[in-house]
């Protein structure tokens, strides 16, 4: 029955689009749960109240207007229209209040920090260490099972850092840093956006978040703070040379080189990253020539100028030093 199959497809992508490295109804962190939690309270709540009141539209549509005493009409208009919403609404906000201390309440002192600045449209991610920060961009490595410090701050318009299955959104604002407290409770791969329209790109803003364990998070973070590898393979070398040549290192770093340009995201591991252009493309060579040749077309409005006047053999070269640059 084409009805029935329809009803099924129907359900199957309402009920698939609850999971993912995306979604909120799939939680992965603490104050996810919470969130998840106060949905679903809602969404009873909200169900049982309208069926009440189609129940009692059908009853009314279906009774005579002269059938009953008046005193039952005055009582149901009183108590279905005051008394019921009152306590209802109450309660429901009862639920949402008592979850909110939980919420906002900051992380240990001794959490691992985080620095998140929205740019647009990127993120520029900063983990503070003894030795100097580690700098790098869209794409955030935590903890398994511990508590993250995360400072939000922006360095140009208003965006909003949002990890769906970690936590709730928070405003990213121009010289007035948030502190935001998550702690994820299952591994894997989840992806943060940006959840404030923030200009013409504002949906190519997105990054990757890596929960993992402490000490699998320790060794990428020592990885992410070494200077960038000098590269071997002849192509890639000749990209490194371009890059200096044509002026890329004016915007971006490339640490242990002469390039450290500090508008762009910082390269030095630029290679190891899970995707390019903040989420927009996936990390691979012809992903990245196209960028360099066309981050116009990829992302409208972007600073990154377009340069697709370098011959076709310079854009694979570059590519090829980039991709390098585990
Ligand atoms: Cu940044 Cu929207």
């Amino acid at each position: 029955m084409p009805g029935t199959s329809l009803r099924v497809g129907l359900a199957a992508l309402t009920l698939g689009a609850c999971r993912g490295p995306q979604s909120a109804l799939d939680p992965a962190g603490e104050s996810a749960s919470r969130v998840a939690s106060l949905f679903w309270v809602m969404l009873v709540g909200a169900a049982v109240v309208w069926a009440a009141v189609v129940a009692l539209t059908v009853w009314a549509a279906r009774s005579r207007a002269d059938e009953g005493p008046r005193t039952r009409s005055a009582w149901l208009i009183i108590g279905g229209g005051a008394a019921v919403p009152t306590v209802v609404l109450t309660a429901l906000l009862a639920v949402g209040l008592s979850m909110l201390p939980a919420m906002v309440a900051p992380a240990p002192p001794g959490s691992l920090r985080v620095a998140v600045t929205g740019e647009q449209w990127w993120w520029r991610v900063r983990y503070p260490r003894d030795d100097g920060a580690v700098t790098l961009a869209n794409e955030l490595h935590l903890p398994l099972g511990e508590p993250v410090d995360l400072t939000l701050d922006s360095a140009d318009v208003i965006h909003s850092f949002w990890i769906p299955p970690l936590g709730g959104k928070l405003d990213m604002l121009p010289g007035r840093p948030n502190r935001l407290a998550l702690r994820a409770t299952r591994a894997g791969v989840f992806r943060g956006v940006c959840a404030e329209y923030c200009g013409d790109s504002h949906a190519l803003m997105a990054f990757d978040v890596v929960v993992e364990p402490r000490e699998a998070l320790d060794r990428w973070l020592t990885h992410q703070a070494e200077p960038a590898a000098t590269p071997t393979d002849p192509l890639a070398a000749r990209g490194a040379a371009l890059f200096v040549a044509d002026g890329c290192g004016a915007c971006h770093a490339v640490r242990g080189t002469v390039s450290d340009g500090r508008l762009g995201p910082d390269l030095t591991h630029v290679g190891s990253r899970r995707s390019l252009a903040a989420g927009t493309l996936r990390n691979e060579p012809d992903a990245l020539t196209r960028w360099i040749a066309r981050a116009d077309a990829l992302k409208p409005d972007a600073h990154m100028p377009a340069f697709a006047m370098l011959a076709r053999d310079d854009l694979r070269a570059l590519a090829a030093y980039l991709e390098a640059l585990r």
